[in-house]
């Protein structure tokens, strides 16, 4: 099967408002990412997946779009977006762009329009239903909490929101809808946008016949993705979003080699291979890794399970951390936790899939306590989006205002200054992981498979590749391991303490190791 560059891809995503302030507002901005493009470059990154840059009134920080044909001024203009993607393509980094299609804030002036009276041309383009026995038309609720309707005194009629009241869900079995949308994925892909990340992909169409979501059942302890099933039964992941995928591939196939990646969230487990057919998403986010407790057991589930559902067609993907959920230095605890990062740096750079890197987590940046008056977020989480602490000056090097949008964290602790001249650091890790990740065919695109004998608590599998044999090893006890193994030699430790070139036989991991090997 020929590769695809978004398969030999290391991504990372900016989250814009945090990255670099070029102009002193204390915002980051698309001309800061612009300037950044030589330390993403020697970091090893190939492409860019950028949060939403749309104008916006920011209730949800952006995923509520009032104009998805431009930049929020607070990030710039077209004009600092054709740089930007000129600047990227110049040094060979690609931008993928995040598409919010669900839903549009209510300020979008479709919405403006479609709340205006029952009979305004634009009424049906969004979900509009009269109440039941006296509520709202389902029991379906936001994910946000509360009921995913709003009642709109002025017509008489609900709205659906999936999400925040002002986040309005557009109406995806209206066909004008559907053409609008086609026509805003050729706008950003005229500008050389090199795909989407694509928002809550699986909630774009709803039950036909509005049918309420089954109660989840009292009294079981269950995961969040099991309660999905029960909770958008019939509100999401419906056999007709396929036929929008399906359509949204079509127009990204007018322009050559584009990609997305959607954010799935799918009802069962197993339907995430539905979305990742050739004629739908190349991608889909994968977030086991997001919820998996600190345990070899636990990731070696996950990771078999991502083997088993997806098969040798489809390709996955792996994250550690992204802007919705706590960074993962700081779910490993208090106790081991840089050295537990660094072992889940080389989790993520060595699975069979592509890896996604959420900015910062490269220097070890922890979640940041947010003071409650400075609080942005509705949905708190604002710790994991705080921004990039370049270096110890008082702006963190992010910015040269007074006050950043939100705080910043320790930057005399952590910074990316300090660690480009530290061969021992998370930074310098990262940069010989991905190198390496890049320079190993077994690596970048073997086959996988879980060694079964190892420690329990170590997880310890093979990466092999033409004649190529790599064999990664992970110790995920607070204590010291013992690995009977194949000759072979260390490629990286995450220590690098006393640690020989070739070993054979045995080699005794430290807490919380990992160690890259080639079988010789
Ligand atoms: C996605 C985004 C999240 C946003 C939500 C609603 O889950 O990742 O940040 O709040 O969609 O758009």
């Amino acid at each position: 099967m020929p590769r695809h560059w978004w398969q030999d891809a290391v991504f990372y995503q900016i989250y814009p408002r945090s990255f670099a302030d070029s102009n002193g507002d204390g915002i980051g901005d698309l001309d800061g990412i612009t300037a950044h493009f030589d330390y993403l470059r020697e970091l090893g990154i190939d492409a860019l997946w950028l949060s939403p840059i749309n104008p916006s009134p920011l209730r949800d920080w952006g995923y509520d779009v009032s104009d998805y044909c431009d930049a929020h001024r607070d990030l710039g203009t077209l004009a600092s977006f054709d740089r930007m993607i000129a600047e990227a393509h110049r040094r060979g980094i690609r931008i993928i762009f995040d598409l919010v299609p669900n839903h549009t804030s209510d300020q979008h002036p479709w919405f403006v329009e479609s709340r205006s009276s029952r009979t305004n041309p634009k009424r049906d383009w969004y979900i509009w239903r009269g109440g039941k026995n006296g509520g709202p038309p389902t029991n379906w609720k936001s994910t946000f909490g509360g009921s995913a309707w709003e009642f709109d005194a002025a017509t008489g009629e609900y709205y659906l929101h999936s999400f925040l009241r002002e986040q309005p869900d557009l109406n995806f079995r209206n066909p004008a809808v559907v053409e609008a949308m086609h026509d805003v994925i050729r706008f950003w892909l005229e500008r050389g946008a090199d795909g989407f990340r694509v928002d809550v992909i699986a909630q774009m169409i709803k039950d036909a016949e509005f049918r309420d979501n089954p109660e989840v059942p009292a009294g079981q302890q269950l995961s969040q993705l099991e309660r999905l099933a029960y909770e958008q039964r019939w509100s999401s992941d419906q056999p007709e979003v396929h036929d929008l995928v399906r359509g949204f591939r079509r127009v990204l196939n007018e322009y050559g080699d584009r990609m997305m990646v959607g954010e799935v969230w799918p009802r069962e487990q197993r339907s995430l291979a539905d979305y990742l057919r050739p004629d739908e998403l190349q991608q889909a986010f994968n977030f086991r890794f997001l919820f998996s407790p600190w345990s070899a057991t636990a990731f070696r589930a996950r990771i078999e399970e991502v083997e088993s559902l997806l098969g040798a067609e489809a390709w996955p993907t792996y994250t550690l951390s992204n802007h919705d959920f706590p960074r993962h230095i700081t779910r490993y605890g208090a106790v081991n936790a840089e050295a537990r990062a660094r072992m889940a740096a080389v989790l993520l750079l060595t699975m069979r899939g592509t890896p996604f890197i959420y900015y910062g987590e490269e220097i070890g940046m922890p979640n940041v306590e947010i003071p409650a008056p400075r609080k942005r977020d509705p949905m708190g989480r604002d710790g994991c989006r705080t921004p990039m602490q370049w270096n110890a000056s008082r702006g963190g090097g992010f910015t040269s205002a007074s006050e950043a949008w939100l705080p910043l964290g320790d930057c005399t602790a952590i910074n990316v200054a300090n660690q480009l001249g530290d061969s021992s650091s998370m930074l310098a890790l990262y940069r010989r992981m991905i190198h390496l990740r890049k320079h190993s065919r077994a690596l970048s695109e073997g086959s996988y498979r879980t060694e079964p004998n190892a420690p329990e608590d170590c997880l310890v599998f093979h990466r092999e590749a033409d004649s190529q044999h790599v064999m990664v090893a992970l110790n995920f006890a607070d204590a010291p391991r013992r690995l009977e193994i194949p000759r072979a030699t260390i490629l990286l430790s995450t220590t690098g303490n006393g640690r020989q070139d070739l070993v054979s036989g045995r080699i005794e991991l430290h807490s919380n190791e990992g160690v890259v090997l080639e079988v010789i």
